[in-house]
């Protein structure tokens, strides 16, 4: 198994095999890192890869010393709240993992400067020495944390405002109500994603395929924001069969992967 980096685009049979995979590059990524750091993602994508994660935990993998830091969080969301990110990264990342508390980090939705939680939040980032691998989901609009189409390849952590769309998808968390799912959010900015040491994003089932196609093959630019990975040397995107039914260059990838180059990193 390699470092992230050495395969673009990995396609694999099915969920579990996606989470199994990610599971293992990033720890990996992370091995003999004293005071490893990682970025983390909400959504049903990366849950797979979590209870492998935990998996590795249970047998040695000590993640005891690694900081974390969220993509985004909702605004004006008590923290307490089972939807607000801050309550739903505890509860699938920082116990399972076996996380300190201490180290995990989500942008402060409830902050009465939101500006200024942002402004914190990039600081603690850059304290932390940044982040070593940036786990990812993609929306259905191609969006990575918050960052909606038309947001700027080059932004840092900011207010957004959600597009109607991800409100209706994440509508599922809040009873079934669009209406009851916030309007504002704060996101790490595409800037923030790419100065990540290394992403990793994942991606499952056929209504992602086209936004994975756009990522990964359509045009660089804001109205795909997760098309900016392009502009990253060490993205790797690993996704199922159903995720990957859309990309035109399948067999290329697939040759790619079986014929790397002797310690091959990054793109080429
Ligand atoms: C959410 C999150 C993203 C996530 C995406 C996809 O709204 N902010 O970080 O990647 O939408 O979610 P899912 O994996 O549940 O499809």
């Amino acid at each position: 198994m390699g470092t992230l980096g050495k395969v673009e685009i990995i396609v694999l049979s099915d969920p579990a095999a996606v989470g199994r995979h990610a599971a293992r590059l990033i720890a990996d990524t992370l091995a003999g890192k004293p005071d490893p750091v990682l970025g983390v993602a909400t959504g049903s994508s990366p849950l797979a890869t979590y209870a492998e994660l935990a998996a590795l935990v249970h047998n040695g993998l000590d993640l005891s010393r690694a900081s974390a830091f969220a993509l985004d969080e909702y605004v004006g969301l008590d923290p307490a709240h089972p939807e607000a990110y801050h309550s739903v990264i505890h509860r699938t990342v920082t116990v399972p993992l076996g996380l300190d508390p201490a180290r995990v980090h989500v942008p402060n939705g409830s902050a009465a400067d939101l500006r200024a939680a942002c402004a914190d939040y990039e600081a603690a980032i850059e304290a932390a020495g940044g982040i070593d691998v940036q786990l990812l989901g993609i929306g259905a609009n191609g969006h990575i944390g918050f960052n909606e189409p038309g947001s700027s390849l080059g932004s840092s952590t900011r207010v957004k405002t959600l597009a109607p769309r991800t409100r209706r998808d994440n509508a599922r968390f809040f009873g079934g109500e669009a209406e009851a799912v916030p309007v504002h959010c704060l996101t790490q900015g595409i800037g923030t994603i790419l100065r990540a040491h290394s992403v990793l994003l994942v991606a499952t089932g056929e209504s992602k395929a086209a936004a994975v196609a756009a990522m990964a093959e359509g045009p660089l630019g804001a109205c795909c924001p997760a098309s900016a990975l392009q502009l990253h040397e060490r993205a790797t995107v690993v996704v199922d069969e159903a995720a990957a039914s859309s990309l035109r260059d399948r067999e290329y990838y697939d040759f790619a992967r079986d014929n790397a180059p002797e310690g091959a990193f990054g793109r080429d």
